[in-house]
């Protein structure tokens, strides 16, 4: 059975990875690294069984006991860490010392093709110290109107981003921790590969306004505005520069990229459908009317 340390156990992707390996595989020992132990056990707690070790990201003096005796570790990037030299070279040169030799990276959809992005960077770190590795390439997520976005759609009834009539592939984070825990089951059947996990469709802001509109009864519109005054509307409401720049290129971006490609890697790995915007509207109804 190989012994497996989840990062961002607590976070939206990796608490569904690890509730899916929990729940569906038994070929793994699981273990989530965290920051605050005791914090991560309340919010986890009806998990049992997983055991729990300290693990921070910005502090390099966890990563030994951290690492010891694991096999896999799923890695992510938590959103405000971007220097990749200044915190991911380390942690993945402690994470070799410590005898891991397999990674299963959160990435993003389209990492490969953008040098200057993060995940790039990470992806080919990784690969450069010669881990086995997969890479997760998830498109746009279903839970960012049920987190960032959610304020506003609750507050106005609005949905404002620099995003003008770009599409967005929608995926359900669910649907993410389902297909990774697959990975992370059967290693090796998928070592050195990676995977675009995207859901079924391709539809831009103001279609999406339109069927959540239509969902939950009560109209929510899109404004589209341009990305410079989005950044500062963001800044105003107290959001930090560094999170206010990946708001503004993830959603400004696609209107200067090419539609994004719907992949079937989720079926073929779960042998399900992915979930529809629909579907994940009808489950979060309460949330959207506030
Ligand atoms: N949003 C999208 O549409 C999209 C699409 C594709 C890919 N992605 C990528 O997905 C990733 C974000 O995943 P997510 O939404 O699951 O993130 P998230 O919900 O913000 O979770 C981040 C996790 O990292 C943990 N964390 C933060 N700082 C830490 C530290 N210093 N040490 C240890 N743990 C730390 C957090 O723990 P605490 O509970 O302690 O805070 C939390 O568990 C990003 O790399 C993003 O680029 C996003």
């Amino acid at each position: 059975m190989n012994r497996v340390l989840l990062t961002g156990a607590t976070g939206n992707v990796g608490e569904e990875v690890l509730r899916h390996l929990y729940t569906y595989s038994n070929k793994c020992e699981i273990v989530a690294g965290v920051r605050d132990v005791n914090r991560a056990k309340s919010k986890l707690a009806i998990l049992e069984s997983i055991a729990f070790r300290k693990f921070d990201f910005e502090d390099s003096a966890t990563f030994v006991s951290a690492f010891q005796e694991i096999d896999i570790l799923f890695l992510l990037r938590p959103p405000h860490i971007s220097e990749v030299e200044k915190y991911f070279k380390p942690l993945l040169e402690a994470a070799k010392k410590a005898g891991i030799n397999k990674i299963v990276f959160l990435s993003v959809q389209g990492a490969e093709k953008s040098k200057v992005i993060p995940h790039n960077k990470i992806e080919r770190l990784i690969q450069s110290l010669d881990f086995e590795y997969i890479f997760v390439r998830p498109s746009y997520f279903m839970q960012n109107l049920t987190t960032s976005l959610i304020s506003e759609i609750q507050e106005k009834r609005t949905i404002t981003l620099p995003s003008g009539k770009a599409k967005f592939n929608w995926i359900d984070v669910k649907d993410i921790g389902k297909a990774t825990a697959v990975l992370l089951s059967s290693f090796d059947s998928h070592r050195n590969l990676a995977y675009e996990i995207t859901g079924s469709e391709n539809l831009d802001f103001y279609q999406a306004s339109e069927l959540i509109s239509k969902e939950i009864g009560s109209e929510i519109n899109f404004k589209s505005i341009n990305p410079i005054r989005f950044y500062f509307k963001k800044k105003k409401e107290g959001i930090e520069s560094a999170f206010a720049i990946v708001m503004t290129i993830l959603h400004f971006l696609p209107r200067l990229q090419k539609e994004p490609e719907i992949s079937d890697n989720f079926k073929k790995l779960t042998g399900s459908k992915p979930t529809i915007l629909k579907e994940f509207v009808e489950r979060n109804r309460a949330l959207f009317l506030g």
